[in-house]
């Protein structure tokens, strides 16, 4: 089995900022209440008429021309999302006829939160194979469309935004390894109820919110996101024969950052080597991994060679972890 790599990385957020004061037109909240319960200040929310694909696309476009690949060069194209732009054509496809990717098969991943941590493990499967040679691994969501602008329990939480990254083949082993787990007995604590076969969409769906994201115990998807992701990362570290001490760089899903301050303290990593950067960007689901990663190597915060560790947790329930060695080239000027 060969290795693969990260060889080009990209993001993209809508322009419009929503800071926190703007929810307290919608909600009983307040700024405080959400930095302090959160670390959230702000988020970016998509315009009317942008969908999924179009902040893909962007995020697609950029981890391309860092990897210098063009789009006859990619043989799959993987969209980790919860937010397809509609339930069929896959927005996959939708991205491929964008991009002009003539030679690439395409397909959505659907794992919520954890669909990209899913699409890395998925693509190195790929590539290690053989199957194929350049695979586009794209996290892109736009929740303000299934957000529930009138249920302050969860309306505060989330953002749109897209993160892509290119993994080609590599001697050195790029990505060393991925854990991912689920639970469906829990599904009912992060669930959209209707839109799907199980509840078609009828009047009293739409009039009722059933499209919108429900979560009933905040607290509950707290406690076991911290459990799954920390347990996850163990379990990696562990198959891989790395320590925790070993991480340069632990990239938790940017949920809340009390979440991510308490995997990284289970874990006995120093916040100096985590990534907590949901305040300017909320909860962006899959999209929140290659998002964050993206704006720490473009910070500097990932030297050639770093030992970095993802992790995710989300609605399924559904978590994951991947573990890689960064070797992606210098950030294109
Ligand atoms: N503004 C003000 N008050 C609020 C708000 C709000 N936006 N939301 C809830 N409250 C109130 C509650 O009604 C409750 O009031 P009460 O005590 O009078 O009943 C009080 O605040 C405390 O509520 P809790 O839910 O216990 O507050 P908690 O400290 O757990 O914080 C939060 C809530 C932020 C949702 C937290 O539980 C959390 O982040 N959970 C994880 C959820 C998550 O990230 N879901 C996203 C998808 S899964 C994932 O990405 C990991």
């Amino acid at each position: 089995m060969r290795g693969s790599t990260i060889a080009g990385i990209g993001h993209y957020v809508p322009e419009r900022v929503m800071k926190n004061a703007e929810l307290e037109q919608y909600v009983d909240t307040t700024d405080e209440w959400i930095v302090t319960r959160t670390g959230i200040r702000e988020r970016r929310i998509a315009a009317p008429e942008q969908a999924s694909s179009d902040l893909g696309l962007e995020a697609a476009k950029e981890a391309m021309a860092h990897a210098g690949v063009t789009p006859d060069d990619i043989d799959l194209i993987i969209v980790g999302t919860a937010t397809p732009d509609m339930l069929f054509p896959a927005t996959a496809c939708i991205l491929q006829d964008r991009l002009g990717a003539r030679k690439a098969g395409a397909f959505d991943l659907s794992a919520a939160c954890s669909s990209w941590v899913y699409g890395i493990a998925v693509a190195h499967g790929y590539v290690s194979s053989g199957l194929a040679n350049t695979v586009l691994v794209v996290g892109a969501e736009t929740l303000s469309k299934i957000t529930n602008w009138k249920d302050r329990g969860t309306c505060v939480l989330f953002g749109d935004g897209a993160g892509a990254v290119v993994l080609r083949p590599s001697d050195a082993p790029g990505l060393i390894g991925s854990v991912l787990g689920t639970d469906g007995t829990a599904a009912e604590i992060l669930i959209i109820p209707a839109g799907g076969s199980a509840r078609p969409a009828t009047p009293e769906s739409v009039a009722g919110r059933e499209h919108t994201i429900r979560m009933p115990s905040g607290r509950d998807v707290f406690k076991r996101a911290v459990k799954e992701m920390a347990s996850a990362c163990r379990e990696l570290l562990d198959k891989s024969g790395y320590e925790p001490g070993d991480v340069d760089l632990l990239i938790p899903h940017q949920a809340n950052s009390r979440i991510m301050v308490a995997v990284a303290e289970r874990m006995g990593i120093g916040l100096d080597r985590a990534v907590v950067d949901v305040a300017e960007i909320g909860n962006t689901s899959a999209a929140s991994i290659p998002i964050a990663l993206d704006r720490a190597w473009r910070a500097g915060r990932i030297a050639p060679d770093a030992l970095v560790l993802m992790t995710s947790f989300g609605a399924g329930l559904a978590w994951g972890a991947n573990l890689l060695r960064w070797t992606a080239p210098a950030p294109v000027s």
